[in-house]
C-alpha cells in the first residue's frame, strides 16, 4: 500500500480510479499479496520438509481466476460441495490435486467426487461412509479417502469457528474410528489413506493443533499397531491473520514448525514411519491480499451517542462484522494526508441495526462521494456474500504489476431476475 496525490494506491494501482472504472462496492485483491503468502509456504514448509503437501482452502474465496492462481503456485484445493468442485473443474484445475471435505456430502456430489478421481475425499462421518462405499463399488470406480477425526479439545477462537470441540457437527468421534476402518478394508475399491483434522479459524497460535495432535497421534499409534496403516495427516487451517493493529502478523512457521516437530517426534519415540503431512490454509493465504472499496453516502450525528457514516454495501458483501463480531481497519482513501481526528462507526445500507461494518474508528473528515477502504476483506466476504435487500455482488478484480484485471463481474439488476419463473396464474 502506498499514498500519492492523497490517494490510497493498492498493489500499485489508484483506488479511486478503480472506484471510477468498476464501481463501489469493490473488492480487489492483490496477486502479489498472494504470490508472497504462496512464496511463505514453499519456502518455509513444502520446500523445507520432505514428503508434505499444501492445499489451498478455496472457501475463504474461489473463482476461476483464483484457480489458476493456486494451480500455477503449485497448491492443492480444498472444497467442500459440489459447486466448489464444479468452479475448480472449469477452471481446468487438475482434480487428484483436489480434497473433498464436508460433513454431508450429497449422493450427487460423492458421484461427482468419484467419477471426477478427486484426489481424497474426506469422509466426515459412518453414515457418509457407508454411503462412499457402496456408491464406489456400484460406479466400480475406486476411492481414496481420509477419515475426518474429532479430537474433542477446545479451539481459542469465536465458537462460530472453533470446530475440535467433543459437540461438533464436524468428524468421527474418536471411539468410533477403529470400526470405521473395520468397515471400509471389506472395499476393494475403497483406500483409507490417513486421518483429518481441522482445529477451528483464526487462531491466534498452534496450542490447539498441539492439543489435537497429542490426540491424534496416539490413535495413530493404535490404528498402526492393529493393523491399520496411516499414510497422510491432514492438518487443516486455522492461521490466524492480522485484521487490526491489535492482532499480531502471522508467520505460517509459527503454526507449521510446531505441528512438524510434533509429529517428527512422535515418530522417533514410536519408531512408526512419519506420514505426509498436509496443511489447508484458507484465510491465511488470501485475507491480507483483499481490499474492499465502498462510496461514502449518508451520515448523522446524534449529539453525545454516536456519529454515522453509511456506505454503499454491508452485510451482503461482507457479513463477518455481523456474524462473528469481525473487526477490521480502514482508511478514507481519497483523503489519505488529511489528519483522523473523527470518531465515527461506519454503517451499512441494509436494513439491519445489526449491518455495521465498523464501530468507534477514527477516521478524517467523511463526506458523501468520499471513498472508504477496509482492510483484509479476501478471505470469506465473496465467498459468504448474499443478495440481502437484493443488492448486487460487488465485482472483483484483480491487481498487480501487470495491471488491473476484473476477475468477476458485478451483479446486475437482470441477474437479479434471472432465475425468477412465473407460475401461469400470475402471468
Ligand atoms: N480445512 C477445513 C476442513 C476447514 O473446515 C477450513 C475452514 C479450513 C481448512 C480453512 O480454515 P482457515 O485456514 O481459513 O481458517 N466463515 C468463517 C470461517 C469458517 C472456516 C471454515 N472452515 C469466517 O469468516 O471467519
Amino acid at each position: 500500500m502506498t499514498v500519492q496525490d492523497n490517494i490510497l494506491y493498492f498493489a500499485g494501482c489508484n483506488t479511486q480510479e478503480l472506484a471510477k472504472t468498476y464501481g463501489t462496492p469493490l473488492i480487489l485483491i492483490s496477486e502479489d499479496a498472494i504470490a508472497k503468502k504462496t512464496d511463505e509456504i514453499h519456502r518455509d514448509f513444502t520446500d523445507k520438509y520432505d514428503h508434505v503437501r499444501a492445499v489451498y482452502a478455496s472457501k475463504a474465496f474461489l473463482n476461476s481466476a483464483m484457480c489458476k492462481i493456486i494451480e500455477r503456485a503449485g497448491l492443492g484445493l480444498d472444497v467442500v460441495s459440489g459447486g466448489e468442485l464444479y468452479v475448480a473443474q472449469h477452471a481446468g484445475f487438475p482434480m487428484d490435486q483436489i480434497i473433498f471435505h464436508g460433513n454431508n456430502k450429497s449422493v450427487s456430489e460423492l458421484k461427482e467426487a468419484i467419477e471426477n478421481g478427486v484426489g481424497r475425499i474426506v469422509v466426515d462421518n459412518f453414515s457418509e461412509l457407508e454411503l462412499v462405499c457402496a456408491l464406489s463399488k456400484q460406479m466400480d470406480t475406486p476411492a481414496n479417502l481420509l477419515f475426518r477425526i474429532t479430537p474433542g479439545i477446545k479451539s481459542d477462537t469465536h465458537a462460530y469457528i472453533s470446530t475440535a470441540d467433543k459437540d461438533s457437527k464436524f468428524g468421527f468421534p474418536l471411539h468410533s474410528v477403529p470400526s470405521a476402518f473395520e468397515f471400509a478394508k471389506k472395499y476393494e475399491n475403497i483406500t483409507v489413506m490417513g486421518l483429518h483434522f481441522h482445529v477451528g479459524s483464526q487462531l491466534q497460535s498452534p496450542q490447539s493443533h498441539l492439543d489435537a495432535l497429542d490426540v491424534i497421534l496416539k490413535l495413530m499409534s493404535q490404528l498402526i499397531e492393529s493393523g491399520h496403516p496411516i499414510y497422510e495427516l491432514n492438518t487443516g487451517g486455522g492461521y490466524g491473520v492480522k485484521y487490526t493493529d491489535i492482532d499480531e502478523e502471522m508467520q505460517l512457521a509459527t503454526f507449521t514448525a510446531p505441528i512438524m516437530d510434533r509429529i517428527e517426534a512422535w515418530s522417533l519415540d514410536t519408531g512408526h514411519k512419519r506420514p505426509l503431512v498436509i496443511i489447508e490454509p484458507g484465510r491465511w493465504l488470501i485475507a491480507n491480499a483483499g481490499l474492499t472499496l465502498y462510496t461514502v453516502g449518508s451520515s448523522k450525528s446524534i449529539p453525545q451517542v454516536r456519529d454515522y457514516i453509511a456506505v454503499d454495501g454491508g452485510i451482503p458483501d461482507n457479513i463477518r462484522p455481523a456474524l462473528y463480531t469481525a473487526k477490521y481497519r480502514a482508511v478514507i482513501a481519497n483523503k489519505m494526508n488529511c489528519p483522523a481526528e473523527k470518531t465515527v462507526t461506519i454503517a451499512g445500507k441494509c436494513c439491519e441495526s445489526g449491518d455495521i461494518l465498523i464501530r468507534d474508528i477514527t477516521l478524517p473528515e467523511a463526506e458523501r462521494g468520499d471513498l472508504l477502504a477496509v482492510f483484509g476483506t479476501g478471505a470469506y466476504t465473496e465467498s459468504m456474500s448474499s443478495n440481502y435487500n437484493l443488492l448486487p455482488r460487488p465485482a472483483v478484480v484483480l491487481v498487480g504489476d501487470k495491471g488491473a484485471f476484473l476477475i468477476k463481474r458485478r451483479e446486475t439488476y437482470e441477474d437479479l431476475t434471472r432465475r425468477d419463473v412465473l407460475p401461469p396464474h400470475l402471468k
